[in-house]
């Protein structure tokens, strides 16, 4: 497969995104060809990343170099290991035109971003997204944060990269829930703005899902322009941008009313979230009938255990209410919601009570 590169334009200028297979092992060479000219390279690395990737890379940088392994969790994305990294950069006398480069998914990528928008006031930064996640949503679009005893990304900052590698080649060693987390938002940027691309994905979902060539890359590259494009209208979440978290009102509630547990983790957080506000949308016929049933059909072949059902009952009912009415997007009484007109366009523009909201999920739980 032919590299693929998409450039993203933002009010600080351009960066390239690759996408291909193999191309990590060449990271040296890719830094210069982008005018990286960096003497000294902080690696920040995801433990559980193939050895013998990292070496490849490794390798393939001739300058000096630092590594830091870290252990990827929420816990981990925290202002402790923030001063971890920096640190290093301040021991080793690092200047803003050296380089700290993060090897990883979501996190070590969100953790290294924000190190580096601080650090003399912005150090160069490359993204290497080793997760599929990583490779469709967060390594697009420059938002960088940590958590806090307050939450989830409250502290951060926006910081472009100067160079993002998605190599396709580190997905091979990803657990089977961690792929279905990174379709996830595959399918929830086909769902807000591209209804041939869901065809494609409805068409072609279980290759996708074994990594099958060329249906991967497809889907990963058209995955990548539809976010691109969202963001270039709307750096900072202004308005466009929001419809970026259709699914994940509900679904931050539903992983927040099970305390973060393991027993739902992001994606599948996001997926249910998907299902319930296209339930939202039917159920005040602002979505049709058949484009419902589409979205449904899809969400049970993704996996059958994407049910409210299978984590919820009556009773949580208040709490997950309660949590949605927490969300960073709401300014008043009301709650925000994205909603879906049809497949290929949301809007964000919804507003409901709690008690709608509630009765909601009162007439869920009623019917089943
Ligand atoms: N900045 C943004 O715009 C943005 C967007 C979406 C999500 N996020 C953030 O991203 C994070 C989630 O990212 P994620 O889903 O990539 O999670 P993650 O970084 O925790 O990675 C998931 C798991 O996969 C492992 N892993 C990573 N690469 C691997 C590989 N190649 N082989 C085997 N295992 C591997 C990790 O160790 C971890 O256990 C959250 O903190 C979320 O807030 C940020």
């Amino acid at each position: 497969m032919k590299t693929k590169k998409i450039t993203i334009s933002t009010f600080e200028g351009k960066y390239p995104i690759l996408i291909g297979k193999n191309i990590s092992s060449n990271t040296g060479n890719l830094l210069k060809k982008n005018k990286i000219f960096s003497s000294k390279v902080l690696l920040v690395v995801d433990k559980k990343v193939p050895l013998e990737m990292i070496k490849k890379i490794k390798k393939s940088i001739k300058e000096k170099k630092n590594l830091i392994y870290l252990k990827s969790n929420e816990k981990n994305k925290s202002q402790s290991n923030v001063d971890k990294i920096l640190s290093v950069l301040l021991k080793e006398n690092f200047n803003r035109n050296d380089c700290l480069i993060s090897i990883g998914g979501g996190i070590i990528g969100d953790l290294s971003a924000f190190s580096a928008s601080i650090f003399k006031r912005g150090l160069i930064y490359v993204n290497i997204p080793t997760t599929l996640l990583a490779q469709v949503d967060s390594s697009i679009g420059g938002k960088t944060g940590i958590n806090s005893k307050f939450g989830k990304n409250l502290i951060g900052t926006f910081y472009q990269p100067k160079l993002v590698i998605s190599d396709i080649s580190f997905l091979k060693s990803l657990p089977k829930r961690e792929i279905i987390c990174g379709y996830a938002e595959i399918f929830k940027h086909s769902l807000i703005s591209n209804r041939s691309f869901f065809n494609f994905l409805n068409k072609n979902i279980k290759e996708i899902l074994k990594f099958k060539s060329p249906y991967i890359e497809k889907s990963i590259y058209k995955s990548c322009i539809i976010k691109k494009k969202i963001v270039e209208k709307d750096f900072k979440e202004k308005n466009l941008r929001k419809i970026l978290n259709f699914g994940h009102t509900f679904g931050h509630a539903y992983e927040a009313s099970l305390g973060y547990s393991s027993k739902l983790n992001h994606g599948e957080a996001v997926i249910l979230g998907i299902s319930s506000a296209a339930t939202f949308s039917q159920d005040n016929k602002i979505l049709n009938n058949n484009d419902a049933k589409l979205i449904f059909k899809h969400i049970d072949r993704i996996s059958s255990k994407f049910s409210l059902r299978n984590f919820f009952k009556k009773t949580n009912i208040k709490k997950i209410v309660k949590f949605m009415a927490t969300d960073k997007k709401n300014f008043d009484d009301k709650i925000n919601l994205i909603l879906i007109k049809k497949i290929g366009n949301v809007n964000f523009k919804y507003k409901f009570s709690l008690k709608k909201i509630e009765k909601f999920f009162l007439n869920y739980f009623r019917t089943i």
